[in-house]
């Protein structure tokens, strides 16, 4: 990794705001598959249509629920790992002016003891009723019935974003809320899924510093500082690196 690429990602963290958005990729070194990017991704394997869509739970909701419960056992055996953890120590440099978004439902930023990304797109570890909309805590690893919604009793769904939902509310507010004093760093997300794939564009638009890191160097000239590799090996060295760099 390029230092000097290093030395600018922390000066410009420390000049402002901070937006920390994260995507499958920082999960990736837990254990996690992505959804896209490499042979064993999900979306390879899996079509979203059949998974992760309101019409796929309606056709089948227990196969729909098997997928999630796989998902769940995955996640349950996995630890949040280097990257997570820079994460959290980077949010106590800045306590007042950090926020993280993350499109990831697996709770691992919180096991890394960061306690309130906004989950843009839910968690795994809910289910949600499509019925009443009722969202409650739910960590079952496996069933053979698909869950009752606790609140009218219909058949509830993995309290998730699926596709054709709307997003966690809090994203819309810190998009409103970026200025050229912000900066930005987008971490482990191909762009491929809106809206999460807007915040690099809008940013750069009102001129806030934009940062990714990623193993493949994605979103071109929406990036100002492309730091290229694992997040598990760069965002250590965002933080071993703070106090150095002035
Ligand atoms: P993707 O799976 O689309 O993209 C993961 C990105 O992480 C790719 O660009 C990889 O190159 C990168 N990556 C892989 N390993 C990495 C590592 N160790 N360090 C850094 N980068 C790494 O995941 P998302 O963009 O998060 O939504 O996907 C967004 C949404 O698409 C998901 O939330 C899900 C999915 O369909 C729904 O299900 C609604």
């Amino acid at each position: 990794m390029n230092s000097q690429l290093i030395r600018d990602a922390i000066k410009a963290l420390k000049s402002g705001p901070i937006v920390v958005s994260t995507g499958a990729g920082v999960s990736a070194e837990s254990g996690i598959p992505t959804f896209r990017g490499s042979a064993d991704s999900l979306w390879q394997g899996y079509k979203p249509e059949d998974l992760a869509t309101p019409e796929a739970f309606e056709k089948n909701p227990q196969l729909v629920w098997d997928w999630y419960y796989w998902r769940r056992r995955l996640i349950s055996q996995a630890q949040p790992n280097p990257g997570h953890l820079s994460l959290t120590e980077l949010s106590l440099h800045r306590t007042d002016e950090f926020t993280l978004l993350t499109q990831n439902v697996d709770g691992l930023h919180q096991r890394a003891g960061y306690p309130n990304p906004i989950e843009m797109h839910g968690s795994i570890w809910n289910t949600k009723c499509r019925v009443c909309g009722c969202v409650s805590k739910d960590e079952a690893l496996s069933s053979t019935t698909v869950p009752m919604c606790v609140a009218c009793n219909s058949l509830t769904g993995p309290g998730v974003v699926w596709f054709g939902e709307e997003v966690h509310d809090g994203f819309f507010r810190v998009l409103s809320s970026i200025t050229a004093r912000h900066t930005i760093m987008i971490v482990g997300t191909s762009g491929n899924v809106f809206p999460a794939n807007q915040i690099a564009t809008v940013a750069k638009a009102r001129g806030a510093t934009t940062i990714c890191v990623n193993v493949d160097p994605v979103m071109g000239p929406a990036i100002d500082i492309p730091l290229v590799g694992k997040s598990g090996d760069i965002l250590p060295l965002i933080v071993e690196n703070w106090g150095v760099v002035v």
